[in-house]
């Protein structure tokens, strides 16, 4: 395959294969001079249907740290606007020379649409599509729990036993999903808490143990609590009470935190609803991963990119 468009079906051996690529680019990234000459005269576009900060310019860094060319694409703005087609576009970017698009819709599945309708010979990565998948950032999630738990002896490690609990809105939540299947592959035994309203359907043939009280996940004491974002946006209808009652009941407050063991490790993949799923005081916590999960995100989508223009584009989904 030629594409980054899920983790699923991603197996293990393929996913450190990722994970350790990597940690070869972080360690580039340490050094005074970040630049590498890898992907030179490649063209990476950034194609974004949707709005977004980390996973565009985390990408936009990760082209040029691998001396890309880079095109931003945001829709707003663009011919799509006038209503040009997804076809049309890709038929655009193809005779403009683009080797890999990087690809946000808020339509489920698009990615898959672009990789298999033959418009456009680009490798597609997935940066977010719907509620279907977040791929780039599951990866960088796994990578900075590896990270945070194994350091600099991180390399060709999975994640065996370590338990990972992901805490809210998970039925509009492709960051969810992509971790669910990934974190699974690699070895993490995974909850699901939340308000049974803010469940998917079907969630009960997914590889993960599920419920709704947050206060007794995390007598567990787990090694990851991953909050994840209410998403508004995607909210048609009333999924909870109100943001205080949901606060109280699924939020990372202070005195939840102060109950945490102090090597549990807080992730959220931003941007975040501070005082909603996650107390200020715990997203800038030293047990917070926030900011080093966007720094991370170079370093992987560095990764992806070479894996997939590099000529070692095989190895990904
Ligand atoms: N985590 C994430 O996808 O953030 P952005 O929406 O800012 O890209």
């Amino acid at each position: 395959m030629r594409h980054l468009l899920t983790t699923k079906g991603l197996d293990r051996d393929t996913a450190i294969g990722i994970l350790d690529v990597a940690e070869e680019m972080a360690e580039a990234s340490a050094r005074t001079v970040k630049k590498l000459p890898t992907l030179r005269g490649k063209t990476v576009v950034n194609l974004f249907f949707e709005d977004s900060t980390r996973t565009r310019i985390s990408f936009e860094a990760a082209a040029k740290r691998l001396s890309a060319d880079v095109i931003n694409f945001a829709a707003k703005g663009s011919s799509v606007s006038k209503g040009e087609s997804l076809k049309d576009t890709a038929q655009t970017l193809a005779a403009i020379g683009a080797d890999a698009v990087v690809i946000r819709h808020p339509a489920s599945g698009a990615p898959t649409v672009l990789a298999r309708s033959g418009w456009i010979d680009a490798g597609i990565i997935n940066a977010g599509d719907g509620t279907h998948e977040h791929p780039t950032q599951a990866l960088l999630d796994a990578f900075t729990i590896r990270r945070r738990l194994h350091g600099d002896a991180s390399r060709g490690k999975g994640l065996d036993g370590v338990t990972v609990t992901i805490v809210g809105d998970i039925v509009h939540s492709r960051v969810a999903r992509s971790n669910v299947w990934l974190l699974t592959a690699l070895g993490a035994v995974i909850t699901l808490i939340a308000p049974a309203t803010l469940l998917p359907i079907g969630v009960g043939h997914w590889p993960v143990a599920v419920g709704h009280s947050l206060d007794r996940a995390l007598e567990t004491n787990p090694d990851v609590v991953m909050m994840l974002r209410i998403q508004s946006e995607r909210m048609q209808a009333s999924f909870f009470p109100n943001a205080r009652e949901y606060s109280r009941q699924w939020g990372l407050d202070d005195e939840r935190m102060a109950r945490l063991y102090p090597t549990t490790i807080v992730m959220h993949p931003g941007p975040i609803n501070r005082g909603l799923e996650i107390s200020s005081a715990a997203a800038d916590s030293a047990q917070s991963t926030v900011l080093e999960q966007v720094t991370n995100g170079v370093s992987v989508r560095m990764a992806v990119l070479y894996l997939l223009l590099s000529g070692e584009r095989e190895g990904l989904a």
